[in-house]
């Protein structure tokens, strides 16, 4: 199998400039890959680049189809060429009951986390089949697991990207492309105190009563350092995983519900 140096590969992640997908764009640099990101938030992409040199970013919803065809352009033009895909992006949705939910806001979450990540992985997919080693990594979560009370489009979504990542594995073997899901749990940051805090309006209790559930739910008593999942998306683009494809991978303390 043809294998390529950690410090020659070429990265692009979505929503690379803030919180997990920030965390995965640092430790690619470190290992000395190029790196390009996108991301919705110019400001957030300027902060990263100012941080991390010779990081590039595009500007760029992930939603509109447009906008990602110039992105992966702007990324190819930057980086020479892509082995490495990590499709971060998506958000969190309402939190309210299917009987309640706003049909708008199910869509939205479905047009980022949904589609967004097949928009993205359809205009990779001619480079990597370029690259002698490629890899994609999908962000899925805890909720692609579990069913999730009161977050139904964002469950829907990242069961639908298990379904994705064990497609393509099939479709992209042939072409020595490996594609695995990681699947995150509760991740320290502030994503994650917007989601107590919906937790918390949706069910009358306190935040520190939401937080203390959360871990309850856990074996390990902690939340999850964004920084271990960058460390397991580095590993599964590496040469040492280079059998693994089709897999999910939960990084989760242990935990036993979506809630
Ligand atoms: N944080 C958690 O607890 C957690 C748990 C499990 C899974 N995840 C998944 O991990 C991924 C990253 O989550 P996070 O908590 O770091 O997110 P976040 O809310 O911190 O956002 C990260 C970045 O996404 C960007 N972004 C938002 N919408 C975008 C769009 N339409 N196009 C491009 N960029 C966009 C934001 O500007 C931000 O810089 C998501 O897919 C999320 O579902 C997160």
């Amino acid at each position: 199998m043809i294998t390529i140096a950690h410090d020659r590969r070429r990265v692009l992640i979505t929503a690379g400039a803030g919180g997990i997908g920030r965390a995965i764009a640092t430790a690619f640099a470190a290992t000395g890959a190029r790196v390009h990101v996108c991301d919705i938030d110019a400001g957030a992409l300027d902060a990263l680049r100012a941080d991390v040199p010779g990081i590039t970013g595009s500007v760029c919803d992930v939603a509109d189809r447009t906008a990602v065809q110039r992105m992966v352009d702007e990324a190819i033009g930057a980086l020479g060429g892509l082995d490495v895909l990590v499709n971060n992006a998506g958000i969190s949705g309402p939190t309210a009951a299917v009987a309640d939910l706003d049909p708008d806001a199910w869509e939205a979450v479905l047009r980022i986390n949904l589609t967004g990540t097949f928009t993205v992985t359809q205009a990779a997919i001619p480079h990597l089949k370029r690259s002698p080693a490629a890899t994609i990594v999908v962000m899925s979560s805890l909720a692609g697991r579990f069913g999730y009370p009161n977050r139904s489009p964002y469950a829907t979504t990242k069961w639908g990207l298990i379904g994705f990542t064990k497609t393509l594995s099939r479709e992209l073997g042939e072409f020595g492309i490996r594609v695995n899901a990681i699947l995150p749990g509760a991740v320290d940051g502030p994503r994650l105190q917007r989601v107590f805090e919906g937790r918390a309006a949706a069910t009358g209790r306190s935040l520190e009563e939401e937080q203390a559930a959360a871990l309850d739910n856990q074996s390990i008593k902690r939340f999850v350092d964004p920084a271990d999942i960058a460390a397991l998306a580095v590993f599964l683009a590496s040469d040492a995983g280079r059998s693994i494809s089709g897999q999910m991978f939960p990084i989760d303390g242990d935990s036993q519900s979506a809630s």
